[in-house]
């Protein structure tokens, strides 16, 4: 059976995701939609679909089995709930949104659905993750050092704090998912933003946060968007006669052994896209960031955000 998927959004990212559906077996893209025609028209093109202005008219369009929502932070929850009320899967993009109303709202709905969804927190399925999972067995991480040392993105609304939610609710997000998976649940923290003449829009462009796990670790997470290029990205952990240091990429080991860095075996994008497309066909049960997990994910983030933004005191 052909797994019918419609596209909402044809940036960057969708264009990722389009090419890693179609190059699987039984999956057919019949639609595109986005305000911006040329992009529709040209991502349309080569998924071999059709090419809408409006997410509504895709809907009304195509007979889909699954959505993928690939908007920008600020533009959810319309095209979501349409897509509840049609019963079709939800593969959203994160962030959830651009700050927590939309996406508890929506979490309501989809659990009393019992809808299918899957959340773009791509870096669950690195290997690496995996790896530095089983390194961690039995020495739990006492400290954790997030960075996302970057240059601010180039799209309109990226700068934008109520279309982006700003750099943690938007890219560090990814950090303190992964920090999540390895460290569990955050139970306190701290945190500040600043910004200066040389930042984009009025999105903070340095920010600092003191976290304390309820398993014991601390972790400080930085974000700056004033880097010249994205250049340390990534997330180190330290346990009794460990420390590792994961990326998109790579994960560092350093131990008794000494040094050695791994790279990673597979694209986590063409993962996360197969293991929902199996879901989708009732053949698959590796959905890894269900809405309701990257929810928890964003309540931290935004908290964080909030802290850095307001009182400094990390509210959860
Ligand atoms: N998982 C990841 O690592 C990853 C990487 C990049 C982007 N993202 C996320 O994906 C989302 C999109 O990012 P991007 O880099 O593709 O941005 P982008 O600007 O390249 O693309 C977004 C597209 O959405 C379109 N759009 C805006 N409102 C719309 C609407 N109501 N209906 C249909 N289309 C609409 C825009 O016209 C634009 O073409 C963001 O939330 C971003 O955080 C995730």
């Amino acid at each position: 059976m052909t797994i019918r998927i419609g596209v909402v959004g044809a940036g960057f990212i969708a264009g990722r995701h389009v090419e890693s559906l179609t190059g699987l077996d039984g999956v057919a893209v019949p639609g595109v939609a986005d305000p911006q025609a040329d992009r529709a028209q040209r991502l349309a093109e080569r998924a071999g679909g059709r090419a809408y202005g409006a997410w509504e008219d895709l809907l009304d369009g195509e007979e889909l089995d699954a959505l993928y929502v690939c908007v920008p932070p600020g533009q959810h929850g319309a095209v979501e709930d349409a897509a509840i009320d049609a019963g079709l899967p939800l593969f959203v993009e994160k962030p959830l949104g651009t700050d927590l109303a939309t996406a508890e709202r929506l979490a309501e709905r989809i659990a009393a659905a019992g809808l299918l969804t899957a959340v773009g927190y791509h870096w669950r399925y690195l290997d690496t993750l995996e790896q530095a999972r089983g390194l961690l067995a039995g020495r739990p991480p006492r400290l954790l050092l997030g960075t996302w040392l970057d240059a601010a993105p180039t799209a309109p609304w990226w700068a934008r704090q109520d279309q982006s939610g700003g750099q943690t609710v938007e890219q560090a997000t990814h950090l303190l998912d992964v920090a999540r998976v390895l460290a569990g649940e955050v139970e306190s923290g701290w945190a500040a933003g600043g910004r200066s003449p040389d930042g984009p829009g009025d999105v903070h462009d340095a920010c600092t946060a003191s976290l304390r796990f309820a398993g014991g670790a601390l972790a400080s997470f930085s974000t700056t968007c004033l880097a010249p290029r994205g250049y340390r990205i990534g997330l180190q952990v330290v346990a009794p006669g460990l420390g590792l240091e994961l990326t998109e990429h790579e994960l560092r080991i350093a131990d008794a052994d000494g040094e050695r860095t791994v790279e990673r075996a597979a694209d986590p994008i063409e993962a996360e896209d197969a293991a929902f497309v199996a879901a989708v066909r009732g053949e698959g049960d590796d959905v890894r960031t269900p809405y309701a997990e990257a929810l928890r994910t964003h309540r931290l983030a935004v908290a964080v955000a909030q802290a850095a933004a307001g009182g400094g005191t990390v509210r959860l």
